[in-house]
């Protein structure tokens, strides 16, 4: 079987915990030629397919065998449960099957959960002082990247962002449906790349007068003194609108602030071989005074991505 049943699964399951109004204790996943799902009851056995237990309730009576305890509070992901599943596979699922169950904590918060994802250099740059950002990842982080669109129901940026690298925030690179794009915007910017490749309207944030752009729907917001509207709200207002998840595809000051509010769940960065040694830094956040008020992370690893790596941390916040 190739990686691509596998992926096929993946996305039959996002969707159906998207579409799930039970509580989900625990979850097989049957994986071959055609996928099935199965939400808190036992599989039809199928020796031709390749079965993957999630525990999602830690009380769930379910006897398993071989566990690899992964992102999001407690859940368990059993891989390998009954078939043996080779390493690329098992690899392949530890990595994206995860984030089909982040609708359940969506729920569980009442607001969207929030990934976002970088790729910067080794002195952590993500764009040149010109705001030049392309390609500082190689072409793994680009299927990445498009993965996790098509496992996330919302991809939003900021409007320097938008203006910079004129993006389309589609899924091309992988077979999957494109994400409801949010632009967080307030200024006059250049909408035009964002005009085809999805019927639904692009859902811009800001806290001024809706500026009536063709094709968006537009949400305004409250703000601070400096403008900004708080990153909780934002993601409120995914929720409420039933966008569980959000990929926050940047740039710095948009997951600088995302970041300062702890409203990031899951940090992913991509770390290119390159030094930029001036240019755009990954964050920017209130000047700490001591390393034990850094950013720690509840659990993380890292992962190579092609000929490079990726960090991938989980942050924790009631
Ligand atoms: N390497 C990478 O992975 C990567 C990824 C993405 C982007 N980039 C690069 O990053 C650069 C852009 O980053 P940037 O830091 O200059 O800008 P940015 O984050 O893309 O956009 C900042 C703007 O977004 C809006 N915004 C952000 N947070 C907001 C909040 N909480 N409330 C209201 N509005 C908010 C504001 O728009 P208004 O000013 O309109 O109010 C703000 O000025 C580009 O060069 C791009 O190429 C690199």
């Amino acid at each position: 079987m190739s990686l691509e049943n596998y992926w096929q699964g993946l996305l039959l399951l996002k969707q159906t915990i998207a579409d799930t109004s039970e509580a989900v204790r625990f979850c097989f996943i049957n994986f071959g030629d055609t996928c099935e799902v199965y939400l808190n009851r036992l599989p039809v056995p199928d020796p031709q397919k390749s079965l993957v237990l999630v525990i999602v309730d830690q009380d769930a009576d379910i006897q398993h065998h071989k566990a690899t305890s992964f992102l999001l509070d407690n859940t368990v992901l059993v891989l390998d449960y009954e078939y043996q599943l080779d390493e690329e596979v098992i690899d392949f699922l530890a990595t994206y099957m995860p984030y089909c169950f982040l609708p359940l904590q969506a729920r569980k918060r009442q607001r969207a959960v929030a990934i976002t994802h970088f790729a910067q250099s080794l002195d952590g740059k993500i764009a040149t002082s010109q705001g030049d950002s392309k390609w500082i990842g190689n072409d793994d982080n680009l299927i990445h990247a498009h993965r996790m669109r098509a496992l996330c129901s919302s991809i939003l940026i900021g409007s320097h962002t938008l203006n910079y690298d004129h993006p389309s925030l589609t899924v091309r690179l992988v077979e999957g449906s494109n994400p409801r794009r949010v632009v967080l915007c307030s200024t006059e910017s250049d909408f035009s790349s964002l005009q085809s490749g999805s019927d639904n309207p692009v859902l811009v944030i800001g806290s001024g007068d809706d500026p009536c752009l063709k094709n968006t729907e537009y949400v305004q917001l409250a703000a601070d003194k400096d403008g900004k509207v708080a990153c909780t709200d934002i993601l409120k207002l995914l929720f409420e609108k039933g966008l569980y998840t959000v990929y926050v595809e940047g740039g710095s000051a948009t997951t600088s602030s995302f970041l300062a509010q702890k409203s990031i769940d899951v940090l992913q960065l991509h770390i290119a071989p390159l030094i930029f040694g001036s240019g755009l830094d990954s964050f920017t956040l209130p000047e700490i005074s001591s390393v034990s008020d850094a950013v720690e992370f509840d659990r993380f690893y890292f992962k190579p991505v092609g000929d490079t790596f990726m960090f991938v941390g989980e942050m924790h916040h009631d």
